[in-house]
Parts: C-alpha cells; sequence; structure tokens
C-alpha cells in the first residue's frame, strides 16, 4: 500500500512533512548527487550494517561477512557501526571510496555512551552532578576519543524519562525530570557535536529511543508502552524536542510499542512531531534490527511489509535488519513506496554526511597519530575525575562521620566491589579495557596507607561481560566471619557495596532493588558489631536500602563513576572535594511503590484521614527514601527571603537568598518548583522549572534570580498546543523537591 494510499483523506498534512526535504546549506551538493544515483544506490544509503570481524584482512570468504563485503563495494552501504580504530575505519572507507561507483563515505557510529576508552560516570551519575558545562566537557571528552579512532557517530545521549528503577537502563538516561532531562540533552549534543560536526575533536549525536521506551510497563526490558497524551507531551516528549532545537544530526527509535503501535513504525512520532512538527532536518536511525522486529511484534506479516511500514512511517536508516536493502527497490517498483519517501531519506542521511565533512575528506577522522596520543590522554583523566567528583551525593551523614580526617587511624575497608577495578567503569563501555579503573583501594592509597582491607564474602562469581548476567554470591559466606571480627576494633569502616556494573544497562531488568547477594547480610553484621559505617555504593539506578538509611550513620551514592572512581571517592571520603549532587531519580522506600517520581498528580484524596479512604499503602508510607534533588553536603545551606516581581507576565522575576549556614565553602543546587493549582489540565504537585549550582564560601549569602517565562508557565494540552493559564502559581525553591521555601504569585 503506498503512503498516499494509506493516508489518503485523514492525514494529509502528514504528506507535507514526507516530501519537504531539511533546507541545508548542502542543499546542491546534495540535489546533484541525488541526481547521479540509481535507486539501489539511494537504498544502500538508507542500510546500516553491523561490523564483521574480518573486515581488514583478505576479503571475507563466505556468508553475512561477504555479502557485507560485496555491498560494500557496491555503494549499498551507509553506513557500519561497531567498526571502530583508525585501522579498521580507514580500510572499510577506502574500499567504499575507492571501489563503489560514486565513493560516498561512510558514517561510522557506535555507542560511546559514556567515553571511548576515558571513561567518564555513567550518564544517570552525571545528571547528579546537575552540571550542565561538567556534562558538556565529558560529551566532548569522549568525542575527542572517538573521533581519534575513525567513529564519526555515537548513537547517544539516551534522553528516556523513566520512573521505574527496575529498568536497566535507567543508567543510560537523565533520570525522571523531563526540565533536568532536557538541558542535560542539550549539554550532551554541544558535548559530542560542538560548533562544528566537520572539526576533527566532534561527532554527530543521536537522541535515542523515540519514544517512551523509558515507560516499559513493569520495568520489563523491551515491554510495551501504553502512555497518555498527557504524559507524552508534557513529560516524554520535551527532551526530544530539545535535542532538536539542539541540532541533534540523528535521532533513534526504539524496540516498544506505543499505544500498540511500534514507535519504529510511528508515523504519528517520526513523521507528524519530529520531522513535521518541531522540523527535525536530521535524520532516523532505527533500533537495533527494529524494522525487522515489526515482524514478531505482529504489525508487519514479513520483512518485506517490516520495510514497507518503517520507510514509510519515517524510519530512515535501517540497522542490521537488512529490510531496506532486500525489500526497498522491489517495493518502489511495486508501486507500494514512493521514491520520494527513499529520497527524502537520503537526503537527511548526505546532509549529516557532508556536514561532517566527509566528501572532502573521507579520512578525516582517521589520524593514527590522534589515536595514539588521545586515547587515556591526561587531561581526559583529569576531565572525567571532575566529572566523577561532581556525580557523587551524600545521602546521609550523622553525627559528622564525614569527612574523614587525613591522619584518621585504624580504617576498615570491607567489600569485593572495593578493590574492583572492572565494575566501577559501568555497562555500555564497549571498547574501553577491562580492570582500568582506580579503585576505591586504589584512591585511598593517595591518602593513607594506615588501613586494613578486608573483602568479605565474594560478591559476585566468574567473569563478567556485556552479555551475559553477573552471577551473584549468594550462599558462599566464606569471609562473612574475618570482616566481623576486623570490624570489632576498627575506629571507622568503609563499607563498599552495590551492583555490579553490569548488572544495570540493556537487558537487565530487576524485580527488586535491594543490595544483591549476601551484602545486606554483611552490613547488618557488621552493624551489630561496629555502628560507625560510611556506606559507600555504587550502583546503576535507584535503590532500596530502607534499613541502611535508618541504621547507619553515613551513606554516599557513588554510582558507577568511570576510569577515575577511586580517585573521585577519596577526595569526597577525605573531604578534599564537598560532594554537591543531587539525585536525579526517585529512590523508593521498595519496590512497590514504583513508578514513584516528585512530579505526580495529587488524588482528591491525599490528605491523611484515621479511616482508610485515603491514597497510601497499607503496609508502606507514600514518601520516597530519598526524593528527587536531594543530596548533602559538607556545608548547610539556608534559604530566605523570596521575591517575586510578576508585573510582567510574560517575565517574572524571582530571587532568593541562599546563605551557607557552616564553616566551610560547599556548592548549592538551587532548584526551584512551580505547582499551576487550578489548570485545565490538571498539573503535577510541582514540576521543576529552574535550577543553579551555585558555590558558597563559609558563612557567605548568594541572591540566585530566576525568570518565569511562558516556557515554564505553560504545559502542553491534549491537542499538543502549548497552554498558559493565568491565575495563581505556587512556587517552591530549595534544596531538594521536598524542602524550601514556599511563595505564590497571579500571573495576569
Ligand atoms: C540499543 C541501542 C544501541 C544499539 C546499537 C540496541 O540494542 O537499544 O541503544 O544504540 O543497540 O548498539
Amino acid at each position: 500500500m503506498s503512503l498516499l494510499n494509506r493516508y489518503k483523506f485523514s492525514l494529509l498534512p502528514i504528506l507535507a512533512s514526507v516530501f519537504m526535504h531539511a533546507q541545508s546549506t548542502y542543499d546542491a551538493k546534495i540535489d546533484a548527487l541525488l541526481a547521479k544515483m540509481t535507486l539501489e544506490e539511494k537504498i544502500g544509503q538508507m542500510n546500516q550494517y553491523n561490523g564483521f570481524y574480518d573486515a581488514t584482512g583478505p576479503a571475507p570468504q563466505g556468508g553475512n561477512a561477504a555479502l557485507k563485503y560485496e555491498h560494500l563495494k557496491k555503494g549499498w552501504v551507509g553506513s557500519m557501526l561497531n567498526v571502530h580504530g583508525v585501522g579498521e575505519v580507514r580500510k572499510l572507507q577506502e574500499l567504499v571510496v575507492n571501489e563503489s561507483r560514486l565513493g560516498i563515505p561512510l558514517l561510522f557510529g557506535f555507542d560511546v555512551i559514556h567515553g571511548y576508552k576515558t571513561l567518564a560516570p555513567i550518564p544517570l551519575a552525571e545528571a547528579a552532578s546537575w552540571d550542565l558545562e561538567a556534562i558538556r566537557q565529558s560529551a566532548s571528552i569522549a568525542a575527542t576519543e572517538a573521533a581519534a579512532v575513525g567513529l564519526n557517530w555515537t548513537f547517544a545521549p539516551m534522553i528516556d524519562i523513566s520512573r521505574d528503577a527496575r529498568w536497566g537502563r535507567v543508567m543510560e538516561g537523565a533520570g525522571e525530570d523531563p526540565y533536568l532531562g532536557a538541558k542535560i540533552a542539550i549539554a550532551r549534543i554541544q558535548g559530542f557535536q560542538g560548533n562544528d560536526l566537520s572539526a576533527p575533536n566532534t561527532i554527530a549525536a543521536t537522541a535515542k529511543h523515540f519514544a517512551a521506551y523509558g515507560f516499559a510497563e513493569a520495568g520489563k526490558e523491551y515491554n510495551t508502552t501504553e502512555v497518555g497524551t498527557n504524559t507524552l507531551y508534557n513529560f516524554v516528549l520535551p527532551p526530544f524536542e530539545a535535542a532538536v532545537s539542539a541540532n541533534v544530526s540523528s535521532v533513534m527509535n526504539g524496540f516498544n510499542l506505543l499505544n500498540g503501535v511500534p514507535v519504529t513504525a510511528s508515523s504519528f512520532l517520526q513523521r507528524d512531531i519530529l520531522k513535521g512538527k518541531w522540523n527535525f532536518n536530521g535524520f532516523v536511525i532505527s533500533d537495533w534490527s527494529s524494522i525487522g522486529e515489526l515482524v514478531p511484534h505482529g504489525y508487519a506479516k514479513d520483512l518485506k511489509e517490516a520495510a514497507e511500514l518503517g520507510a514509510e512511517a519515517g524510519s530512515d536508516m535501517d540497522m542490521e535488519s537488512k529490510a531496506y536493502i532486500q525489500h526497498l527497490k522491489s517495493l518502489v517498483e511495486e508501486g507500494k513506496v514512493d521514491e520520494e519517501i527513499i529520497n527524502e531519506a537520503v537526503r537527511r542521511i548526505l546532509k549529516v554526511k557532508f556536514e561532517l565533512g566527509l566528501f572532502d575528506d573521507p579520512y578525516r577522522y582517521c589520524n593514527l597519530e590522534r589515536e595514539k596520543e588521545l586515547l587515556y590522554n591526561k587531561a581526559h583523566q583529569q576531565g572525567v575525575l571532575d566529572m566523577a567528583k561532581k556525580s557523587i551525593v551524600l545521602l546521609k551523614n550523622q553525627g559528622k562521620l564525614l569527612p574523614l580526617q587525613k591522619d584518621q587511624k585504624n580504617i576498615l575497608v570491607i567489600g569485593d566491589l572495593a578493590d574492583d577495578k572492572n565494575s566501577p567503569l559501568g555497562s555500555w563501555r564497549l571498547a574501553s579495557d577491562n580492570d582500568t579503573a582506580v579503585s576505591v583501594l586504589e584512591g585511598l592509597d593517595q591518602y593513607t596507607k594506615d588501613y586494613k582491607f578486608v573483602q568479605g564474602p565474594k560478591y559476585f562469581n566468574d567473569d563478567t561481560d556485556f552479555l551475559y548476567h553477573v552471577k551473584i554470591n549468594s550462599d558462599d559466606r566464606s569471609g562473612m566471619e574475618e570482616a566481623i571480627e576486623a570490624a570489632k576494633s576498627a575506629e571507622t569502616i568503609v563499607l563498599v557495596v552495590g551492583e555490579h556494573g553490569f548488572m544495570s544497562g540493556e537487558g537487565r531488568s530487576r524485580t527488586t532493588i535491594g543490595l544483591p547477594g549476601l551484602q545486606h547480610e554483611l552490613i547488618r553484621k557488621i552493624h551489630a558489631v561496629n555502628k560507625n559505617i560510611i556506606l559507600v555504593m555504587m550502583n546503576g539506578r535507584p535503590l532500596t536500602i530502607p534499613w541502611e538509611a535508618e541504621n547507619l550513620p553515613a551513606i554516599i551514592e557513588a554510582w558507577q563513576l568511570g576510569s577515575q572512581t577511586g580517585n573521585a571517592i577519596a577526595q569526597v571520603l577525605f573531604g578534599d572535594y564537598n560532594p554537591s549532587g543531587k539525585l536525579p531519580m526517585t529512590f523508593p522506600r521498595s519496590v512497590g511503590q514504583i513508578p514513584i517520581y516528585y512530579n505526580h498528580y495529587s488524588t482528591a484524596r491525599a490528605k491523611e484521614e484515621p479511616i482508610v479512604f485515603w491514597t497510601h499503602y497499607t503496609d508502606e508510607k507514600n514518601e520516597p527514601l530519598f526524593p528527587f534533588g536531594f543530596g548533602l553536603s559538607y556545608a548547610n545551606f539556608a534559604y530566605s527571603d523570596v521575591q517575586i516581581d510578576a508585573a510582567k507576565p510574560e517575565n517574572i522575576k524571582v530571587s532568593v537568598v541562599v546563605t551557607n549556614t557552616s564553616d566551610v565553602a560547599g556548592e548549592e543546587v538551587v532548584q526551584l518548583y512551580l505547582n499551576d493549582p487550578v489548570s485545565r489540565i490538571v498539573r503535577p504537585v510541582k514540576e521543576l522549572k529552574g535550577f543553579e549550582k551555585i558555590t558558597l564560601g563559609p558563612k557567605e549569602s548568594k541572591k540566585v534570580s530566576f525568570s518565569l517565562t511562558h516556557k515554564e508557565l505553560g504545559y502542553y494540552n491534549q491537542d499538543y498546543r502549548w497552554v498558559v493559564e493565568p491565575g495563581s502559581f505556587h512556587l517552591m525553591i530549595g534544596s531538594n523537591s521536598q524542602e524550601g521555601v514556599h511563595a505564590s504569585f497571579i500571573l495576569e
């Protein structure tokens, strides 16, 4: 069925977006090239293959690899993924440039998620910094290393909003909030892409996964999503709209059904919204085989129909399903797919190739000198250390157990993860070398030799990697007794626990999100003999640790911090860095509270009653364990003197005074939350609409100002139109989503 037939009456406006092609400075060049291309060559641009390992050797002798090799030579491949390293990339680029008829250079895509070799913290951890410039820098370091090994395109940032910590991919995103998520999306895209895509240290970015993948039902990987228009428009889509405004080069769709339609085949998302309403002028890449997966989803009857539906819906490039390369030509010849759809997709892809400068020099990212010089470069290590420190969140510090004195004696470190150099690298690090993180022990070594390390029970069995589940040790208690014995006489205990780095990421959903294996038991047994415990947690998602939060005096959330993990943690432990991170995702008390998020709606029965008919659980509190935006410092901050000037409704000025009441300097993330108490589409109890990270010396005060424009005051209605409703608004400014000073104003 052709697109024209399918949408003849109801969706005519869509056609405008199909045939309207993105304006760019390269239009004339693109037109000229397109005019020379055969249909097969055009479809080839829409085809992306995964690398084959013998690419650099003699031509592959058989199977898939041989076919891919042949297609490359014919110019039937627009991009390769998972081919990296100057040698490999150059070899394939030469093959295509020298042997294919038109010599159109390839895009080389790779999942550079939080670094290439030098690893920054996992993205969720970076989000905890609320430091947009540091996040931009971190993405720029990743781009510099990636571009030095021949890559010109990353499949990052992931900007899926998620409210479900069971879903393993929350480690890849920026958490639950669309406002923070949109800001971070822009920072990451700017870091990857810079101001000039053709520069040798920038690469094209990908906003993924379009859309709503983070709402997988029950947090189960690849699961269905059912998301209503209000949530879609106001929570799921804003980071994507921001990404488009930041000129992201590509957008990746996803594996999920959204309201019954696979997003990969969603014309509504890809044509109406992305390319239509937002005027996105980059291209859409499918997720891995997601066009082929239209068949097992029960949406297309076979691969050919999947190709038809994917192309019509605006998926411009097919990642590894081979649907386009096998079927689009006959679909066009049979009149089922309009050739204009192909032309439009190819234009978009060629535009990015021109912008990357590949037509001027296809080998511009293939410089052996740069490859040698830049990987694991010292400045990059310094950069990711800075990012790592800023990502740490201090969750509890009773009795000022922290920071440790520099000459502190008799420290006992317990926990298998404390001397682990691999797990702290986190998930999604396809090119990094194993065991390259600075361990916690190595970090401590920079400060003192006066500590003892006892491993405690083994955390996991066997080797770990990206493809398989971590095998957690849940029954071998050897090492437990030794740890308890050592704990009896220690002054201070640093207990390092968490999730293994490969317990989060793709394919890693969990139904329980407590500390895995024997760790909880270990903590309780140690606590029974010595209460001076500093818990250092390394995890890729919020964890349920109600007992620890209640009973232990000090807790540091250290996520998985990448290459410089141990150094960052040691600097926080000894007070050389005063923690400043704030949670980008709510920590539930128990799994049963999920989805739990701060920007929820009120019910009509939110007030506590003596009888049961109010919104609550029989067996659990409503409150989270740690709320969104929460994080302590070694300093203390007080908020006062909120001033509001609402004279100009299009620009309401708000200010607050923040005072550091302590004797140490510290950083604070000043957060502004808004609530519109009466609205035609009911608004959440509060929504983050501004934040600023400030540094305050001891006893210093600063006035922090915000502007509230229609962008902050409005919302999308059911028709996806931006609406600002006059009337009263409440605001809260404070150090997390639950505490702050309150004020109100009237919007005329
Ligand atoms: C993931 C994408 C990733 C792609 C390529 C898929 O399984 O969902 O996020 O970019 O693989 O590695």
